[in-house]
């Protein structure tokens, strides 16, 4: 195949160079940008710590499939990443399901949903894929009273939100702090500054922390399941690679002995 000009990269060379300056330049302004928008906490959470995947998923189904399903994960499969036994997971997971080959699936007809929240609720398989863990830990901990909303609440990271605020006996109700700012171009707003307690609920703040990050690490593997196979099969490719490491260099110390 012949290479044309269109094919050539247009950075090489010199004129790389003004290119990355700026690219250098810019780049502390997009970070600081988007943090700024968001102000997420890190989720911390960890895909490896099955107890915690096992948490997370009994938060799931007690918590969640009420409305979201997960179709795209099978018990039996779930059963065997997490570690738990055949009883295990009937007693504990499999509330909607009658078979362990099936998928979790809920109960709840779509036009149902779209009639009670204005929007379905979506299937959750994949959602840390799109949305980010950091995202999720932040959705679930910031849904604050608001009268002027149908479901009484609102949420600082996805706002107008139509779900409800589903935890509120273990985290509580909170109310959003707002305080009237002076920006540097001299205009005034509401700046969001922090939340306070108005009920308190059956956690500690620690405690739902842990709780939600439990369930964040859960969605974490059902986007990405394999990723518990991954680090599993990775620590021996590594053993693998260090053991034919020392295989070829005595090789290649037994081929050049003679050379030298
Ligand atoms: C009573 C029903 C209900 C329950 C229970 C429920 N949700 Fe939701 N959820 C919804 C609805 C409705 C939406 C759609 C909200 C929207 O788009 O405004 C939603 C949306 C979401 C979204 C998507 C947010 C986005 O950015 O689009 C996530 C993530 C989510 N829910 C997580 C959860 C988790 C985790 C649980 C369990 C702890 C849970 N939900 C329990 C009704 C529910």
């Amino acid at each position: 195949m012949t290479k044309s000009a269109a094919f050539r990269t247009p950075l090489t060379g010199w004129t790389a160079w003004p290119a990355l300056a700026f690219l250098a330049v810019c780049w502390p302004f997009t970070t600081y940008a988007a943090g700024a928008e968001w102000e997420l906490e890190r989720a911390n959470n960890d895909v490896a710590d099955i107890a915690s995947l096992q948490r997370g998923a009994r938060n799931f189904v007690n918590y969640c499939m009420g409305c979201h399903s997960a179709k795209y994960v099978r018990y039996n499969r779930l059963a065997s990443d997490l570690e738990l036994s055949q009883d295990q997971l009937v007693s504990n997971l499999m509330f909607a399901a009658g078979r362990p080959d099936e998928t979790m699936r809920i109960a709840m007809p779509e036009a149902d949903a779209l009639r009670w929240f204005g929007t379905a609720p979506p299937d959750l398989t994949l959602i840390a894929r799109s949305k980010g863990t950091d995202y999720l830990y932040g959705f679930l901990r910031s849904f604050y009273l608001d009268d002027s909303k149908p479901t009484g609440v609102n949420n600082r990271v996805l706002s107008g939100t139509s779900m409800p605020h589903v935890l509120w006996e273990l985290q509580g109700l909170q109310r959003a702090i707002f305080e009237e700012m002076e920006r540097e171009d001299g205009v005034r707003e509401q700046q969001f500054v922090g939340f306070g307690t108005v009920t308190p609920g059956t956690m500690s703040a620690d405690e739902f922390d842990g709780f939600v990050r439990d369930t964040v690490n859960f969605l974490e593997y059902t986007g990405s399941p394999e990723q518990l196979d991954s680090r599993r099969i990775g620590v021996w490719v590594i053993v693998f690679l260090l053991v034919f490491l020392i295989l070829a260099y005595l090789l290649k110390n037994e081929y050049w002995k003679d050379v030298r």
